[in-house]
């Protein structure tokens, strides 16, 4: 009997498939009589599980362009695809399913809220998903543990290094397994060792998968990505090597 092999994929010389793709990408904003060009015609695919730095002077443009990834805002014109969403189109509803499925944030600041303990600040991330509180128990204690923290669970922020309250920043961003984990300057408030400890951190999540968008000053940080940008003026170069 002959067996006709349909696993083959039809189209072996097709590109990665792009997990972001952007279109000539402008956002302007306006004040009174000013109009600031942020973004001045950004053209970018971001592969799935990438690790991509952006960097830039002051004013570049960076945390806007995080702002689009992140469905939180919408081009002024062009487009910005992530998977099969224009955010440039899509409702506000699908906007927000968008940011509380498939994007986890992770601030300079940690933005951890200091009365709660590090399980309670990671729940929050379960918030929009609508979990049985067993399932939210599992999930909390995963990421916890995901990244090295799962001895800390009832510790305040307070109680926490610096470095541990940025990991605990992390969980709460991958707890709701997002694909796409994007940070504007993770490591900018912490010493080296502790930078250290944060992009090990992020760097095993990256390897099982996740996509990493990093705006940096750090080069140190930009050194280990797959991929730097530079953004400046509102534009976007690639400067890998
Ligand atoms: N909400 C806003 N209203 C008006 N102008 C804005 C707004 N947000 C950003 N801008 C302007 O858009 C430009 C890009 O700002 P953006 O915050 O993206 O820069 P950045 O690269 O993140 O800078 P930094 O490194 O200082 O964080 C700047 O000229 C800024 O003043
Ligand atoms: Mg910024």
């Amino acid at each position: 009997m002959t067996m006709i092999d349909t696993t083959e994929d039809p189209s072996p010389d097709a590109a990665p498939r792009a997990l972001y793709r952007l279109r000539a990408v402008t956002r302007t904003y306006r004040q009174k009589d000013r109009v600031v060009k942020a973004l001045a015609g950004v053209d970018l695919d971001i592969d799935a599980g990438a690790f991509v730095t952006i960097q830039g002077p002051t004013g570049g443009g960076k945390s806007t362009l995080l702002q689009l990834l992140g469905a939180l805002d919408r081009p002024t014109a062009g487009s910005v695809v992530l998977g099969g969403t224009d955010i440039a189109k899509a409702t506000d509803a699908e906007l927000g399913r968008v940011r509380a499925t498939e994007i986890g944030f992770v601030f300079q600041g940690f933005n951890l809220i200091p009365t709660l303990t590090a399980g309670e600040n990671v729940d929050m991330g379960l918030e929009p998903l609508g979990l049985s509180k067993t399932d939210r128990r599992a999930r909390v204690a995963e990421a916890l543990a995901h990244v090295g923290l799962a001895d800390r669970a009832d510790h305040r922020p307070g109680e926490l290094s610096g470095g541990q309250q940025q990991r605990v920043a992390i969980a709460r961003a991958i707890v709701k397994r997002p694909r796409v984990l994007l940070a504007d300057e993770p490591t900018g408030n912490l010493d080296e060792s502790m930078r250290d400890e944060i992009l090990a951190v992020l760097e095993s999540l990256c390897a099982e998968g996740l996509t990493l968008i990093v705006v940096t000053h750090d080069s140190a940080v930009a050194r280990r990505a797959d991929r730097r940008l530079r953004l400046e003026r509102g534009t976007v170069r690639d400067i890998t090597r």
